[in-house]
């Protein structure tokens, strides 16, 4: 159990099916939200890896997460928004309220998608990674600074000011949310996403623990099916 801390499930065969807790987010309403109990460092580097099921018919902005500090409201954020034109979810980082574009993207079929995201102040360098594979990355060096420390993050919503005054909610499920003071590599992201015991940087946040406030989402059982992103 030490080893994999990072990860929500133990399984030998990576390939069986196991089921963890997860949370459904039911309906859009401004009421559905978990919120993060964790107390934020100023981060100079940060991943965050959850895995979702977003809703098919849910055609508006839905955030992920979103992390608010007192000093400034949108300092790291994660939504997602269905394409017109084809049948794909893009999702889109926000860091120091700079919103990049909607471009990594997976297909919108209801499934389980393993998503992450990482930042790191040195280089500004940011990737978005679905299932194992890196889907969209910059560097920008406009802004140079850590993530505010002592924040909130929340599931679900948007947040228009500091923990509250929620928007732009998901729909669907989510599970497996881990958060790291590190930027992980493609390799990291990898083994986080096949569930193998290599990787031993311990999360900041961990799905074991779940210290989670939530409010109008379902705790269920989560099933996944890992699938391995190097076959
Ligand atoms: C959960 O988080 C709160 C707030 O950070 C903390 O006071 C509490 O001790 C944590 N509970 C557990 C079980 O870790
Ligand atoms: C989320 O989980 C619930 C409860 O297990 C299930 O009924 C629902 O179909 C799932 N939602 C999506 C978008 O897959
Ligand atoms: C938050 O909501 C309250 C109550 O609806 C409203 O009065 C306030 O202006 C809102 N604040 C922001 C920052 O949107």
């Amino acid at each position: 159990k030490n080893i994999i801390t990072y990860c929500f499930l133990y399984s030998t065969t990576l390939l069986a099916s196991v089921v963890s807790s997860g949370l459904y987010f039911p309906v859009e309403s401004q009421d559905g939200y978990a919120r993060v109990e964790a107390s934020f460092p100023s981060l100079p580097s940060v991943s965050v890896c959850v895995r979702a099921q977003f809703d098919p018919q849910h055609k508006k902005v839905s955030t992920l997460f979103s992390y608010a500090a007192p000093v400034f409201t949108n300092e790291f954020q994660l939504r997602g928004y269905v394409d017109k034109v084809k049948p794909q979810v893009l999702l889109a980082l926000i860091v120091h309220g700079k919103h990049h574009s909607y471009k990594a993207w997976f297909t919108n079929d209801a499934n389980w998608h393993h998503i992450c995201v990482t930042w790191q102040k040195s280089d500004g360098f940011w990737a978005i990674y679905v299932d194992g594979v890196r889907r969209d990355s910059a560097a920008g060096k406009e802004v140079s600074r850590n993530i505010y420390g002592n924040g909130i993050l929340i599931l679900g919503q948007d947040q228009d000011s500091f923990g509250g005054n929620f928007t732009e909610p998901f729909v669907g499920n989510i599970t497996d949310l881990n958060i790291w003071d590190i930027s992980l590599d493609e390799t990291q992201i990898r083994t986080i996403h096949d569930c193998s015991p290599a990787l031993k940087r311990k999360p900041f946040f961990n799905w074991l623990d779940r210290n989670l406030t939530i409010h109008a989402v379902k705790e269920v059982p989560a099933k996944i099916t890992p699938m391995l992103s190097n076959l």
